[in-house]
């Protein structure tokens, strides 16, 4: 049976229909996780909801403990995650308010722990990372978006920054010139520390503004916000649409 978790990025505090059973703080080797492990049901299904950047929405990119958030969801028997993520369009393909299901990824953050395979091991590790999101949750999520009529943008390259800052127009030149589409802070290693866990992963990510030099006006907080707010009732009806298939499997 599909055991799943949401992780929620910007824009998505909370779950509004989720019947919350249990609130869990969990330690874990690697410290603590971003909030409380919100247990509940959605559509008939026990879910768990975790926000990436902390109840109160403090935790920078940079600074998220990726490591305790994929652990404690794998040590409650998570078995599928779907990562709710915010994103900027490099794509002309994928303006405001655009839901794109990532395939693929590149990974330009630093000083993040980015790995479980770290210290006292046995043998030295090396995860096979050819295909970064799972394609089980991929092609369901595409039937969800269907089923809910959807037109969600299914492949996509994500380039995963380093922020908080946002990048300069030359930034965004050379992740378009490398085949990124979309460009986020979260993305990574969040998406590798899942597959060493081996938990099946996939992202939904939601534009929430043209990438830098990719329009003419500055991109504020404000604009971000507002836009995400807007788009988050399509990505929450395509998450209920997902977890009523899910819950069969
Ligand atoms: N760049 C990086 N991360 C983001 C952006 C962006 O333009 N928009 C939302 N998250």
């Amino acid at each position: 049976m599909a055991r799943i978790a949401i992780i929620g990025g910007t824009g998505l505090a909370s779950l509004s229909d989720l019947n919350v059973q249990q609130v869990q703080s969990l330690d874990t080797p690697f410290g603590c996780s971003s909030g409380s492990l919100v247990h509940g049901e959605l559509e008939g299904a026990g879910i768990v909801f975790l926000c990436r950047h902390g109840d109160d929405h403090t935790i920078p990119p940079h600074k998220i403990n990726y490591r305790a958030n994929i652990w404690a969801l794998h040590n409650i028997g998570v078995t599928h995650v779907i990562a709710v993520a915010c994103v900027g369009g490099i794509n002309p393909d994928i303006p405001p308010k655009k839901i794109i299901i990532p395939n693929q990824i590149i990974d330009y953050t630093y000083s993040r722990a980015a790995t479980f395979f770290d210290e006292e091991l046995e043998h030295v590790t090396h995860i096979d990372f050819t295909q970064p999101y799972c394609d089980e949750l991929r092609q369901i999520l595409l039937q969800a978006a269907k089923e809910v009529g959807l037109n969600v943008c299914m492949n996509g390259t994500y380039g995963a920054t380093q922020g908080p800052r946002l990048e300069t127009a030359a930034e965004i030149d050379r992740l378009e010139r490398d085949g990124c589409d979309i460009v986020g802070m979260t993305g990574m290693p969040e998406a590798a520390l899942a597959k060493e866990l081996e938990l099946c992963y996939a992202t939904v990510a939601i534009s929430a503004n043209w990438a830098a030099g990719r329009s003419k006006n500055e991109i504020t907080i404000e604009e971000i916000r507002n836009t995400v707010e807007e788009g988050m009732q399509s990505v929450t009806h395509l998450l209920r649409s997902t977890i009523k298939i899910l819950k069969d499997l």
